[in-house]
């Protein structure tokens, strides 16, 4: 067993994280009140207690209502605060954290709104902590390509400012090749490209980020174990594979912490990283997924070491920055 502080000190990654999934129970009960927002649970206690999940949409429902509480940049910048603050204790050194406009803009929120209280937050995070950070835009794949488009027009004035797209929400039903042409435009633009596929999906999803989307990241992507064919291209391609521990037990891709196929995946020669996605809501920021996983899968200090690595290469940070971590 590896020692706690060693794990504790190892410098890690986070590069699967929704900052809308780290609004805590307490934060959201705050930020009704500030903005005059009356939620359907009496406390705090009660909020938690709806956190029992059968499967990724009974978790996204209550993501997205809890979501209504963001109005101001305000709002944005102290969700984004709170999270470094976490981020930092658990000796993060560098964040890609996605967030969803549409979730906001359908409410009358503007894109700027959403993007100047996160960057904020960022920019005084890299200040204060040397944590560094890439943002990445998610268009919701439940909704139409066509309203992905109209985002990524509102997103057109700030394209400075946005590291690259993902694809998140209701996996099922809503293939990658639903977004073709909307991600091909993307690419014309030289936004790199992630999108969530294998999680719940089948492997089919995850070819089709590959083949369709180009994607340079797939996030989740354990159902790519079901197809030996898949795992030795996105090995041969060196795909890193973002991949959220607590959330796949919390969600119920499996059962019990002791059957996450992590080891399997660094076995199969995959860049597989360790990722918290919504911590508030699956129980666990990124420290507590190294070390729920340290424990569960027994994992050797060479395999938390490749994991550590793997996680500085997948990332999109500087150069420079990879020297100096790896
Ligand atoms: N999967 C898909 N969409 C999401 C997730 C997830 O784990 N978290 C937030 N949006
Ligand atoms: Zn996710």
């Amino acid at each position: 067993r590896v020692a706690s502080d060693w794990l504790a000190r190892l410098p890690k990654t986070e590069l699967h994280l929704h900052i809308e999934g780290t609004l805590e129970p307490e934060l959201m009960f705050a930020l009704a009140e500030r903005n005059g927002v009356a939620l359907p649970y009496a406390d705090v206690d009660a909020l938690r207690a709806a956190y029992d999940f059968n499967d990724l949409q009974s978790f996204l429902d209550l993501y997205y209502a809890g979501a209504d509480v963001l109005r101001t940049e305000a709002d944005f910048y102290d969700l984004t605060r709170a999270y470094l603050l976490r981020a930092h204790a658990d000796g993060v050194v560098h964040v890609e954290i996605f967030f969803d406009p549409q979730t906001h803009t359908v409410r009358g929120i503007s894109f700027a709104t959403v993007l100047n209280g996160i960057r904020r937050a960022l920019a005084e995070g890299e200040r204060e902590f040397g944590i560094t950070y890439r943002l990445i835009l998610c268009f919701l794949r439940h909704l139409p390509e066509s309203d992905g488009f109209a985002t990524l027009e509102d997103a057109m004035p700030y394209l400075a400012q946005i590291d690259g797209v993902g694809l998140d929400s209701s996996e099922s039903g809503h293939p990658p090749q639903k977004f073709a042409r909307l991600f091909a435009r993307c690419k014309a633009l030289g936004l790199p490209r992630v999108a969530h596929a294998g999680e719940e999906g089948p492997p089919e999803y995850v070819w089709q980020a590959l083949n369709v989307l180009d994607v340079s990241r797939i996030d989740h992507g354990v159902r790519s174990l079901e197809d030996p064919v898949l795992v030795a291209e996105l090995a041969r391609r060196r795909t890193p594979l973002t991949v959220c521990p607590l959330s796949n037990v919390r969600l119920k891709v499996y059962e019990r912490l002791e059957q996450h196929p992590l080891r399997q995946l660094l076995q199969a020669g995959l860049v597989a990283t360790v990722n918290s996605d919504d911590p508030a809501y699956f129980g666990g920021y990124v420290g507590e997924n190294w070390r729920a996983c340290a424990e569960a899968l027994d994992l050797t200090r060479d395999e938390l070491l490749q994991l550590a690595r793997n996680g500085i290469t997948a990332s999109w940070m500087d150069a420079a920055d990879k020297v100096r971590w790896l």
